[in-house]
């Protein structure tokens, strides 16, 4: 029997023990999945064991099917877990599994083919194969359903969301809740059910409730995830699985899941959302600074400037239960700041989301101060004053001048050096940029700034806080714009010489938008406001080449007072209270002149072309970075794209992307748009080189 799987008989109890740690994934190469089978088979055929007892050693039953192990070639000899769960059908005595901490996919697909379930408070269960791009594949699609009832089944499958012991017991899925020691609790079930003379209840010999509405339900489900899940293919697959569940015998049910697994676990939608799953993971891991290093306790944190920022920043310590100070200029801007956090979390509670308890309860871990010497016992301190270098010199002097030894002293600049910045204190080690994201209470990309200086103690900190926090920290090193920003800007650069040269707003939107971007880049420049981008250009105008190429469209846009949706118009018009762009022929002819102004003669310019110049500039920009090792890997970006710029997930990043389509074929477009445009197309050395050696950016895991 394999080593990942424990067998011993207790009294009249085969207890089978999962063993791979860290989450008993169902392993099938290394032979997890046989050795559970075998031991079924023993203690079936073990006259002395009267019931089998499942359940899984360390912190959780089951997270699944090993997903490592998807897109490697089969093992031939071993057992999968459709030949256990199909196995585990024919067993005639009572199985029992005992669930702790998650029980999710297959894990759970194994559970609910045990003929009686009993979970610990704290259990998760759920079927989340579809945020990886598949339906649950070992039976699960059509066991759900037969337990719970269609309509049940279908919102756990279609979300993949799971759910707590309590409401697995209201829906049914499991049948009694376990208090105390593991082992122990179980076994004294087990003993109860067969003293009870219980018999055994397989999930496949149930008939699924069906929705009320009949088959009307499936019809306005359908409609409603093909509108809402645009590029996704699995939520739809697991809808019609679900409906078979309620229209077909459990074999040819189970035989339909099969046919539509294996569809999508060939789609390159279940290759790009498997890579952002280990990604994110992978993304926490610094290189030279052991997991062990220690972080500093984040006990209590203090934020100075109340504005755009500053505000959402403290509201995300207060939801983690983190007490948080708010300094700021004067009582004004202090009150002004507050009153935007109070209308955002009253926000939230109008919408059910929150309860006025919990609210008063975050609120009253905030507190507004106007004294640095307040900050003296913070045990971090991030700073969203103005982006002014002068400013947060200043601001830095004083902070390192009350804040007490050993904490941790942060900025939240989105262009400014970190480096310089810290140097104004005499602790750069303990300084570092934390680069939130706008609105920074929703958004969960957390860039983590390298300073040259940071210490591990430091860097460990960082990425820890973004745990605490709920977000995803990824390592960055000190550069104009870090990693999202400097590519964003080469984006937008590409996307404004593409109207120049003849295509329009709502075509480069639509472009972008039909690749997967919930908006394209205008649309989000109207959004985010096309001010700020103008103040910085302004400022960086002197220091511009005169001969490089430069875009007025946004320029001239703004000079007619156009910001965005805050002022009704930018590259698009919009009507009062209405977020819809609506193309405006003023902007076209603005655009029609600048393109005169520049020398340029229009042309048509193809969908293709708009997407390859917007996708490989940011392609061609992130092989810059990671080869001058601001971004550690590139999955990194690719994690910094999809969870801070909207990229789609299903297309994994657009490092992985450029993996997808092949890195000769990137490298030719790239250089044939260098021959015609110019310097901002000159080919990363590192996308040259992996090209010619057949490479990845991504390694293959
Ligand atoms: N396969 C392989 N590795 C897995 C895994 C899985 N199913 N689930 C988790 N891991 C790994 C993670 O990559 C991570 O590895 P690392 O330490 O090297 O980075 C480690 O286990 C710990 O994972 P987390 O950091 O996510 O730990 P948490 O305690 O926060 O969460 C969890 C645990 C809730 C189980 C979470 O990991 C999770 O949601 N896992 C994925 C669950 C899933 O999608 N299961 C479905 C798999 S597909 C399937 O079962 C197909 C079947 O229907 C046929
Ligand atoms: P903001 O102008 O909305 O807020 C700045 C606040 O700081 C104001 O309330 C101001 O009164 C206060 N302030 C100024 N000097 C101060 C001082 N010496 N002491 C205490 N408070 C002071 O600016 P915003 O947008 O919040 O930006 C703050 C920082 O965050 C900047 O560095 C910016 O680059 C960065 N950032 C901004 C993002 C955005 O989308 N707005 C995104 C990510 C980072």
């Amino acid at each position: 029997m394999s080593e990942l799987v424990q067998y011993r008989r207790d009294g009249h109890v085969g207890v089978i023990s999962l063993n791979n740690p860290p989450v008993n994934a169902l392993n099938v190469s290394r032979g997890l999945v046989q050795g559970v089978l075998d031991a079924v088979k023993e203690a079936e055929h073990d006259p002395a064991v009267r019931a089998l007892l499942i359940l899984g050693t360390g912190k959780a039953f089951s997270g699944g099917a090993d997903i490592a192990e998807f897109g490697r070639p089969p093992v031939a000899d071993r057992a999968n877990l459709r030949d256990l769960v199909a196995y585990l059908d024919t067993v005639s005595k009572l199985v029992v599994a005992a669930i702790h901490g998650p029980a999710m996919g297959g894990g759970l697909e194994l559970a609910l083919a045990c003929h009686y379930r009993a979970a610990q408070t704290g259990a998760q269960l759920g079927l989340p194969e579809v945020k990886l791009g598949l339906l649950p594949g070992a039976g699960g699609t059509q066991r759900l359903p037969r337990l719970i009832g269609a309509v049940n089944a279908l919102g756990m499958i279609v979300t993949g969301d799971p759910v707590s012991t309590e409401r697995a017991l209201e829906l049914g899925i499991v049948d009694e809740i376990l208090e105390g020691d593991l082992l122990k609790t179980a076994l004294a079930c087990v003993n109860r059910l067969l003293r009870e003379g219980r018999a055994v209840r397989r999930s496949s010999s149930l008939v699924a409730t069906p929705a009320p509405e009949g088959a009307a339900f499936f019809a306005a489900e359908r409609a409603r995830i093909a509108r809402d899940q645009r590029g996704y293919p699995a939520p739809l697959a697991c809808l019609d699985c679900v409906q078979a569940a309620v229209e077909l015998p459990f074999s040819k049910g189970v035989q339909r899941e099969r046919e539509l697994f294996q569809g999508l676990h060939a789609s390159s939608e279940s290759s790009a959302l498997i890579h952002v799953f280990f990604s994110e993971r992978q993304a926490a891991k610094v290189a030279d600074v052991p997991e062990d290093t220690p972080a500093s306790p984040i006990r209590s944190a203090a934020v100075l400037g109340a504005g755009t920022m500053g505000g959402g920043i403290a509201m995300n310590f207060a939801n983690a239960g983190i007490p948080v100070r708010i300094l700021e200029q004067n009582q004004e801007g202090l009150d002004r700041g507050l009153a935007v956090v109070r209308k955002n979390y009253a926000a939230t509670v109008a919408k059910g989301r929150l309860s006025q308890a919990e609210m008063d309860r975050r609120l009253g871990l905030m507190s507004g101060i106007l004294d640095y010497k307040d900050l003296a016992d913070a045990d971090i301190v991030i700073e969203a004053v103005f982006e002014d270098m002068a400013v947060k010199k200043q601001v830095f002097q004083a902070l390192d001048a009350h804040c007490k030894p050993g904490a941790v002293l942060a900025t939240n600049t989105s262009t400014l050096d970190v480096d310089e910045i810290a140097a104004m204190t005499r602790r750069p080690e303990a300084v570092l940029g934390l680069h939130f994201f706008s609105p920074a209470n929703v958004m969960r990309l957390l860039e983590v700034v390298r300073g040259g200086a940071s210490s591990a103690q430091t860097i460990a900190t960082g990425m820890k806080l973004a745990r605490t926090l709920k977000k995803v920290g990824v390592l960055v090193g000190v550069c104009d714009g870090f990693v999202g920003n400097r590519m964003v800007h080469a984006y937008f650069r590409e996307a404004a010489f593409l109207l120049e040269e003849g295509a329009l707003p709502q075509q480069v939107d639509r472009v972008l938008e039909t690749f997967g971007f919930a908006m394209g880049p205008f649309r989000v420049g109207d959004l985010a406001g096309l001010d700020v981008g103008w103040y910085i250009r302004k400022r960086q105008a002197a220091t511009r080449p005169a001969n490089q190429r430069y875009s007025v469209i946004a320029d001239r846009i703004c000079e007619r007072g156009r910001y965005g949706q805050k002022t009704g118009a930018g590259y698009y018009r919009y009507e009062a209270g209405n977020r819809n762009p609506i193309p405006d022929p003023e902007i076209e002819a603005l655009i029609i002149e600048a393109s005169q102004d520049a020398g340029i003669a229009r042309r048509e310019i193809s969908d293709e072309e708009i997407l390859q110049r917007c996708l490989y500039q940011l392609v061609n920009e992130g092989a810059k970075i990671l080869e001058e090792g601001i971004a550690q890997r590139a999955s990194d970006i690719d994690i910094v794209y999809v969870f801070g710029y909207g990229f789609p997930r299903f297309r994994g990043g657009p490092m992985f992307h450029a993996d997808t389509v092949g890195l000769p074929e990137v490298l030719a477009v790239v250089e044939r748009f260098h021959a015609a445009q110019g310097e901002f197309w000159t080919p990363a050395p590192l996308l040259r080189r992996l090209a010619q050696e057949g490479g990845r950016f991504n390694p293959r895991g």
